[in-house]
């Protein structure tokens, strides 16, 4: 299986490269994509671009469906603290 890296806040991460970006998120253990109005934590529901409760940031763009996106080489994502 072929990995790539991936920057989560800054922090580079080994990830396989045939997962979207959810999935590599959630193996790597990360279960807070975002927060709601009243800060509780969100998290992926659907999986295939409905719900977007997977919603993050990437590369500077806000709002992504972490579901829709594969994970390629050196992309960028930031998370709620
Ligand atoms: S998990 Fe539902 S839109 Fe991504």
């Amino acid at each position: 299986m072929i990995d790539v890296t991936i920057l989560v806040n800054g922090v580079p991460r080994r990830v396989p490269a045939d997962l979207s970006l959810a999935a590599a998120l959630w193996r790597l253990g990360i279960h807070r994509f975002r927060t709601d109005r009243d800060g509780a934590p969100r998290a992926p529901v659907c999986g295939m671009g409905t719900c977007f409760e997977c919603r993050v940031e990437v590369d500077g763009r806000t709002g992504v469906r972490s579901c829709l996106l594969p994970v390629r080489e050196g992309l960028r994502v930031e998370l709620p603290a």
